[in-house]
């Protein structure tokens, strides 16, 4: 028997590829004929465009054009709504002379050279009749409105009232304890190491469209709209993207305006944005203000939940942080839950996907109040915790898939060594640092992608390729694929060629919402069952095999090969060659089912940290850490640590660095560079002790897996925020925790 490789750690089939620079990047890319576009961005924060003068930058050496609204490349508006188009914003570039936000483009220099297109792109000037950009999430909350759209698909506000009971306030002034406190934190962004890039080319009335993306699928469908040529006639290719994180989750608009230019100059044009462009001709995560409110007996039950959130939302963009809605809904029995949304309109660069939207900040505000609900009760933390699970999502009284949230409360305790934790804060220091340990809980719903499609071949050479459109932004998903057809072909991996990041491959919008394994694992699983009994039928079906004739029952698949009564065998490879056969193909798919009506479906698990604050500079180190997580089966465990890790460090940098702070009066964002907008390095990573439970889910799907990509995410800035706590005394509230904070 070949050993089983679901569940095991496998390194990626893609490391050598990736680490020894053989792989290519969007901007290492290069076409015949090339030419360089470079993108002019708006210098103030609001108003109108009321002139620009190009000549300069028409007149500079190498420039093939200069686009801009007043000489535009004309985009067909997006008809689909703005959250279901993969473009990431309300409008499109250079169709109008609104002034959004600062940096937005407002042109498009297309030159010979990346260098030439540079120059002459600081050639053009613009005249503006300005308006002062909003841009202060706090100052704007008495503006704030109820979301255009429904937030995870229920209302903005929600109220689970026990019986008898009239309002939330109503519970918690009966409540024996009451801890109330806001809580924020800034804009923070996603910052992949690969800037966003992309190369247009066309080719007999075909576009080809080379740039990083998380849906490939996704990108052609809105280039088709946007450009107004059948979804046909546009191909999105994609194998490697250099981090993602939600910010690739959205073309934005350069490649669309790059698209359109190479079609009227009849030339590929490559446009590379710079790091700074990032920061504001794509997207970033809302800065967002929360206030909760928890209401309990001495004892520590919770009698009342009341979470409000206020997130930033920008004019140009399509997504908010939902920031109360999984987190208070989900993680605590409480007779009585109001969550409430609201959104800030700010003149900011569009509002996009980051890593866990929503839950990421909720979790911080939730995960803190628990904590300071147990200080004010003498409670340990965790003791808190369980006297408050929930065993059924409330206001669904539906029991969830899987749920093992205590085990992960348990051995995570164990794992940390939490019962050496000092009762008291600010008791625990070693040397100059102040020592101490905070946990916290975390939680990502599980959900499927639409229609997820897959194909298995087998083929002559013995081989298999399994393909789906699906991307790998660094989560490991390649290997994913080549685990699980070879799993489930019992051939060893190194026979299955897997293929993914590109929009013509079979159907699958890609990698994000955490759903992108289970959704593609279940198609692949069943891909390779088709391929098999299809090998089988060929088998018996045609007379130069030696199976012809026999029933398909009596003959068997094991380990690539097949066998039947009277000791004929044969490889697949074997068979296929000698029935001149080009390949077989199974094709496999996964939808959702009704398994939400039944179930509620999340994964959950425990955040433990120790930090140290230096006694005199408050400095703030993470020392330790482990994250026990429930998130059904785990595929590859190399690649979940990294997931999870990942996650945890987006939780570190929201917690002690990121904050990308748009100046007052002109909206442009102040350290909008890798020097000055601060992110976790390795310096800053302590060693990380992840665990995964492995119960698998197989009411949600085949293969028994729910995502990690985001659940790391959840929790991990309250864990941190809780351990500065227990080191200092000091509660902060307003994330990030600078030294300033903690004097
Ligand atoms: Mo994620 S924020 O769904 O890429």
């Amino acid at each position: 028997m070949t050993a089983p490789l679901i569940g095991t750690r496998v390194g990626r089939v893609d490391g050598r590829f990736k680490v020894t620079g053989e792989a290519t990047y969007t901007a290492d890319h290069t076409a015949a004929g090339m030419a360089h576009g470079y993108l002019v961005l708006a210098s103030v924060g609001g108003g109108e465009l009321l002139s620009m003068d190009t000549a300069a930058a028409e007149a500079a050496p190498g420039v093939l054009a200069v686009y801009s609204p007043f000489n535009p490349l004309k985009l067909q508006s997006i008809k689909t709504t703005p959250d279901l188009s993969f473009v990431g914003q309300f409008w499109l570039p250079l169709q109008d002379t609104t002034i959004r936000h600062y940096g937005q483009i407002i042109g498009l220099v297309v030159a010979e050279s990346y260098e030439e297109a540079r120059y002459a792109a600081s050639l053009v000037t613009a005249t503006y009749e300005e308006r002062t950009p909003k841009t202060d999430l706090k100052a704007g909350i008495p503006r704030a409105v109820a979301p255009p759209i429904p937030v995870n698909y229920e209302e903005p506000e929600l109220n689970l009232l026990a019986d008898g009971v009239g309002s939330v306030e109503e519970a918690l002034a009966a409540s024996e304890v009451r801890v109330a406190a806001d809580y924020s934190q800034p804009v923070d962004t996603p910052t992949a190491i690969e800037p966003h890039a992309v190369l247009a080319t066309w080719e007999g009335g075909v576009l080809t469209l080379q740039v990083g993306t998380q849906s490939a699928v996704g990108s052609a469908m809105t280039t088709a709209e946007a450009l107004g040529i059948d979804v046909f006639q546009v191909r999105v290719v994609s194998p490697v993207v250099g981090g993602a994180f939600g910010g690739k989750m959205y073309l934005f608009g350069h490649p669309l305006l790059t698209a359109v230019a190479a079609r009227e100059l009849n030339r590929p044009i490559k446009t590379v944005l710079t790091q700074e462009q990032v920061f504001t001709v794509t997207g970033h995560r809302s800065g967002v203000a929360q206030r909760i409110e928890l209401g309990a007996s001495r004892e520590g039950v919770l009698n009342a939940v009341k979470h409000d959130a206020w997130s930033g939302f920008s004019a140009s963009g399509v997504l908010f942080e939902s920031a109360a809605h999984t987190t208070s809904r989900v993680l605590y029995k409480s007779p009585n839950i109001h969550v409430g949304q609201k959104i800030v309109p700010l003149d900011l660069p569009p509002t996009t996907w980051v890593r866990a939207p929503g839950e990421q900040p909720g979790s911080f505000a939730l995960e803190s109040a628990m904590d300071e609900l147990a200080v004010e009760l003498g409670i340990d933390p965790i003791e808190l915790r369980m006297r408050n699970y929930a065993d059924t999502m409330p206001g669904r009284e539906v029991p969830w898939s899987s749920k093992h949230l205590d085990e992960c409360y348990r051995i995570g305790a164990e794992r940390f060594g939490w019962a050496d934790r000092a009762e008291r804060p600010g008791t625990q220091a070693d040397g100059d640092w102040l020592v101490g340990q905070g946990m916290a809980g975390t939680v990502y719903p599980g959900n499927l992608l639409p229609t997820t499609v897959a194909v298995v071949t087998l083929r002559p050479d013995g081989g298999a390729t399994v393909s789906s459109a699906t991307a790998d932004p660094g989560t490991g998903m390649l290997t994913v694929l080549a685990m699980v057809c070879a799993q489930e072909l019992g051939i060893p991996l190194d026979r299955v060629t897997p293929l993914l990041g590109d929009s013509v491959l079979p159907l699958n919008f890609g990698a994000f919402g955490s759903m992108g394994t289970a959704s593609t694992a279940s198609a692949v699983a069943q891909a390779a069952f088709v391929a098999r009994a299809e090998l089988i039928r060929l088998a018996v079906s045609d007379e130069r095999s030696p199976f012809h004739g026999l029933d398909p029952e009596t003959v068997e698949y094991q380990e690539g090969r097949l066998s039947a009564p009277g000791g004929r065998q044969a490889d697949f490879g074997e068979l296929l060659t000698l029935l001149e056969s080009a390949g077989v193909d199974g094709t496999g798919a996964s939808a959702p089912g009704a398994e939400k009506l039944r179930y509620a479906i999340h994964s959950f698990g425990a955040h433990f940290c120790e930090v140290r604050v230096h006694r005199f500079t408050r400095e703030t180190r993470v020392s330790r850490w482990t994250s026990v997580i429930d998130a059904g089966q785990i595929i590859n465990e190399v690649t979940a640590r990294g997931q999870i890790v990942g996650g945890v460090l987006f939780g570190l940098g929201q917690a002690l660095l990121e904050d990308a702070r748009p100046e007052a009066g002109t909206g442009r964002f102040a350290n909008a560079n890798l020097a000055d907008y601060l992110l976790p390095v390795h310096a800053d990573m302590p060693d990380f002790d992840v665990h995964f439970l492995r119960h698998p889910d197989t009411s949600f799907n085949q293969i028994g897996a729910r995502g990690i990509g985001e659940i790391g995410a959840v929790g991990s800035a309250a864990a941190i925020a809780n351990a500065v706590y227990h080191a200092t005394g000091v509660r902060v509230r307003d994330l990030p925790i600078t030294v300033d904070k903690l004097l």
